[in-house]
């Protein structure tokens, strides 16, 4: 994203007229300028430099231009309101659950986003499940490469970080974990709750970060899956895009307001800004979860086109680098080997953990060793390809498990004995293993574990490989 402000180059400074800023002749030269310090940043930083204080830096890249059209300025403001554009329409939505359940809510709002044909603005990962709370916000921007995605769908995508001035504070007291922009802006937004649940998902971390006091209308019935069905909590995409149509928004006169926002204002849906509390549940109508599937539509429109960050690809390849270090020496050779990857879901996800002493723990990993012999056979027969490492990451805590990974041969990050959480931050460990794990050309994973079925599609979709999916509770 352009983030000219955080690079303290001042590029933007002289430039505050928008209609002087929007010239041909000027933004040609901004545009070169950006490539010019584009170049400075990709020779001049090194993964070994970066820390969480300076990530954004490298993200800064030229991303389709027509992101140059969409904001009055080139800058976040103080309010959305101020930078949103009268002529243009947009879309956002919040999100929960953990770092994977984040990103496919937020690969449905790209995707809504698309067939509605509004600009959407992300918000950054906020932490939930797995992370303690302490932990900060990371953009987007940082993890995904979003400049790649706009080059292939030709359609700005914003960040509420160009958009809307955030404060970079973390919250203080973890009982009431809670941000406050200094900025609060009224505005109503969707539920798309299943109505049987009376309230919004309550999204207060992302309202409270960006500054929004959002009253909440439920979506009305065409949007659900299942229309009889009052705990069906799937929406769909096409029905959602009818009801903010740009121009011919849905009439919400005789919608019930659901919930009035925390100031007691009671606005309707805004129609300028469309706003929904949650999208994780979002399907073409299908099926329920339709992201699992390789055919569903906001995988191979926006997920298939989402890579991962330079930096987070250059970070991954040099853990991975580390951890092959004698077999680079030993060959002389520069680039890593070929590597089929493992995703081994924590035994408490299928009750495999529970153990005593009487009952020694079931690890599973002869499933997950037969499955990788199984890719390793298909990757030599169809592409003539041998591929003898395997590497592996995993949640598991079990020392045993972890001698039997050993026993396989198998190579691991150790995150710990690397000092990851200290260097990077609590979102890192599992991001560097994300990357990692992408980066086979075969993949064996958890049958069921989001984490797993998005790194299948990774490896199938961009490196052509050979995936299997184990059922755990088979062990
Ligand atoms: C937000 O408001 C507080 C209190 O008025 C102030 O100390 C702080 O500097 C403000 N932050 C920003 C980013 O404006
Ligand atoms: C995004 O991908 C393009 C190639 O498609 C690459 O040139 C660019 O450096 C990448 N940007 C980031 C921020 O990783
Ligand atoms: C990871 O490293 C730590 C510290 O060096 C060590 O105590 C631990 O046993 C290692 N874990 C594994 C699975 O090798």
């Amino acid at each position: 994203m352009l983030r000219h402000d955080r690079s303290g180059l001042g590029t933007t400074k002289f430039l505050t007229n928008r209609r002087q800023w929007m010239l041909g002749g000027i933004c040609f030269l901004t545009v070169g300028f950006l490539l010019y310090r584009w170049s400075l940043f990709s020779s001049g930083d090194e993964v070994e430099v970066l820390d969480k204080s300076t990530p954004t830096s490298v993200t800064t890249a030229v991303g389709y231009s027509q992101k140059l059209d969409v904001l009055n300025y080139p800058h976040p403001t103080d309010t959305f309101r101020a930078n949103l554009r009268s002529d243009q329409y947009y879309v956002t939505a919040w999100a929960t659950g953990g770092f994977t359940n984040e990103f496919l809510s937020y690969v449905h709002l790209l995707y809504l986003a698309f067939v509605s044909e509004r600009v959407p603005i992300l918000p950054p990962f906020i932490a939930d499940a797995h992370i303690t709370w302490g932990t900060g916000p990371v953009d987007f921007g940082e993890i995904f490469n979003i400049s790649a995605l706009e080059t292939h769908l030709k359609r700005p995508i914003l960040e509420w970080s160009d958009v809307k001035t955030v404060q970079q504070t973390r919250p203080s007291t973890p009982e009431f974990y809670s941000y406050t922009n200094n900025h609060t802006e009224r505005i109503g937004c969707w539920s798309t709750r299943a109505r049987h649940e009376a309230k919004p998902a309550g999204a207060t971390r992302h309202e409270g970060l960006l500054g929004f006091d959002a009253s909440y209308t439920r979506v009305p019935n065409i949007a659900y899956k299942n229309p009889d069905r009052q705990d069906d909590p799937n929406v769909m995409f096409h029905a959602l895009a009818a009801t903010i149509a740009v121009r011919h928004p849905y009439p919400t006169s005789d919608l019930p307001l659901m919930a009035a926002s925390p100031s007691g204002s009671k606005l309707r849906p805004d129609e300028h800004l469309a706003c929904y509390d949650f999208l994780y549940y979002a399907t073409s109508g299908i099926t329920d979860y339709e992201w699992k599937y390789p055919w569903s539509p906001e995988w191979r429109v926006i997920g298939v086109h989402l890579p991962f960050t330079d930096r987070m690809i250059d970070l991954a390849t040099k853990y991975l680098r580390t951890v092959y270090s004698k077999e680079l020496t030993q060959s002389g050779l520069n680039d890593l080997p070929p590597l089929i990857t493992v995703h081994i879901r924590r035994g408490d996800f299928t009750g495999v953990g529970q153990c005593s002493n009487d009952k020694p723990c079931r690890t599973g990993t002869e499933l997950f060793a037969k499955a990788v012999d199984e890719v390793k056979k298909q990757l030599a027969e169809e592409r003539g390809l041998q591929v003898p490492s395997v590497f592996i990451t995993s949640d598991e805590k079990e020392p045993l498990f972890w001698d039997e990974i050993s026993a396989l041969g198998w190579r691991f990050i150790n995150h710990t004995a690397e000092k990851t959480l200290d260097r990077y931050g609590e979102w890192y460990p599992p991001l560097i293993d994300t990357v990692a794990l992408s980066l086979g050309v075969g993949f064996v994973g958890t049958l069921d574990s989001t984490f797993s079925t998005l790194s299948a599609r990774r490896v199938e979709d961009w490196n052509r490989g050979a995936i299997r999916l184990v059922d755990r509770r088979l062990t």
